[in-house]
């Protein structure tokens, strides 16, 4: 397939790399092109390891060789069957793009976007036949993580849904299917549940952060602590993320803490400082006692995530499959949200949620929906 990338920053040059690997011609544009050339340095270099590992069946060269680039866009692209653009999360920025791309693609090419927290339908405003509008959300880096969100709009067509799904596939890429445009889509609105409760635990005094990352290690087996996964995200990214779905409908406690971090400038490992401290901006592994983790109970971390995956399957956003598929590739939870539903129990989570409720004075994030 002949595909265009928009943007080559953080995830347009990854998607790029990804697209190319498996074989087709990519046309990758930006606004300049010192931005592409430093944006092949970096495909060269993650192609090159990957070539090391014995990961490529043909040359860094030969992949390169497909990868086009493209000063803004022009009517070199005009043959893309299908785009991804990957430009800065502006929604104003987007639907210019996506005009573009409608006056310049043949009439049937397929216009995704990678937004992680806008509303695909409300970019899809910007073309006129936005049945063809979809979202393929990528994580980073889009080398190494395998899912991808495929995220239907109001209008986005069955058959551009079946066309974006079986593409994602060839791409050796992991697909789920988010139904409807909700805020975070699948993998967002689950982690935020776990940051913003345990956000709501520590500024009611209820634990301390130290001992919420312990309970999430060493308890829930995930990769990292809650604060520590913030800190290593960009505590502002995580603000600003909450704060735009909170924004958009999703029911979670306002994390003033985030807040107030932000504008301090704490942002985490980037900053040197966070919830704790990165000497040389760099990420090293929190020390975190193990008896920490026995002051908490984990149900309160993990029973608002389940709830969520409840609401999620009711309103018909995903299937119970696919949010497990979700957590595991999405968020490196060693097991599905179900696991976890079927160890701690259906009565267990739910007067945890009731404890909750009652710990943020009636919260309504914790209505149960199990
Ligand atoms: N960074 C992440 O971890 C991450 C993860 C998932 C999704 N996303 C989403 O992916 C999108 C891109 O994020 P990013 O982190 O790669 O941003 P980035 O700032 O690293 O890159 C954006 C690129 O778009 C280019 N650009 C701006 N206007 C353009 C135009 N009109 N035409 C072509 N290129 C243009 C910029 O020059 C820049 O190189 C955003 O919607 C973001 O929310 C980001």
């Amino acid at each position: 397939m002949k595909v265009l990338v928009v943007g080559a920053g953080t995830m347009g040059h990854g998607i790029a790399e990804v697209v190319a690997i498996a074989g087709n011609q990519v046309y990758l544009s930006d606004i300049s092109k010192d931005i592409l050339n430093s944006a092949v340095d970096k495909i060269k270099w993650s192609l090159s390891r990957l070539y090391e590992k014995g990961q490529l069946r043909e040359s860094p060269e030969d992949i390169l060789s497909r990868i086009k680039l493209v000063v803004g866009l022009n009517e070199e692209v005009k043959d893309a069957e299908l785009s991804i653009e990957a430009v800065p999360e502006k929604l104003e920025l987007k639907r210019q793009v996506f005009s573009r791309l409608e006056e310049l693609l043949p009439r049937d090419a397929i216009l995704a976007t990678n937004t992680s927290s806008l509303p695909i339908t409300e970019i899809a405003y910007a073309v006129k036949d936005r049945r063809r509008v979809i979202g393929t959300h990528f994580f980073n880096p889009p080398v190494l993580m395998q899912l991808v969100e495929i995220v239907r709009g109001k209008d986005t067509s069955d058959d551009t849904v079946k066309k974006t799904y079986d593409f994602i596939v060839k791409i050796n890429k992991k697909p789920i299917l988010v139904n409807k445009d909700v805020p975070g889509f699948v993998v967002n609105r689950v982690l935020l549940r776990i940051i913003t409760t345990a956000c709501m635990l520590v500024e009611k005094g209820i634990a301390d952060h130290k001992t919420i990352d312990a309970v999430a290690r060493y308890k829930l087996g995930l990769p990292m602590g809650i604060f520590e996964l913030v800190d290593y995200t960009g505590v502002d990214v995580n603000y600003y993320v909450s704060s735009a779905m909170i924004e958009r409908g999703f029911k979670a406690y306002y994390c003033k803490t985030l807040e107030e971090m932000t504008k301090k400038g704490e942002l985490g490992v980037k900053s040197g400082k966070g919830f704790y401290t990165y000497p040389d901006n760099k990420y090293v592994k929190v020390n975190l006692p193990k008896e920490l983790a026995d002051k908490l109970d984990p149900l309160y971390l993990i029973a608002p995530a389940i709830n969520e995956a409840y609401w999620m399957i009711r309103e018909g956003v995903a299937s119970k499959e696919d949010i497990d598929i979700g957590v595991k590739l999405g968020l490196n939870f060693p097991k599905g949200i179900s696991d976890y539903e079927r160890e701690l129990g259906r009565d267990n989570i739910k007067r945890a949620l009731e404890e909750l409720k009652r710990i943020s004075n009636g919260g309504e994030e914790y209505n149960t929906y199990l």
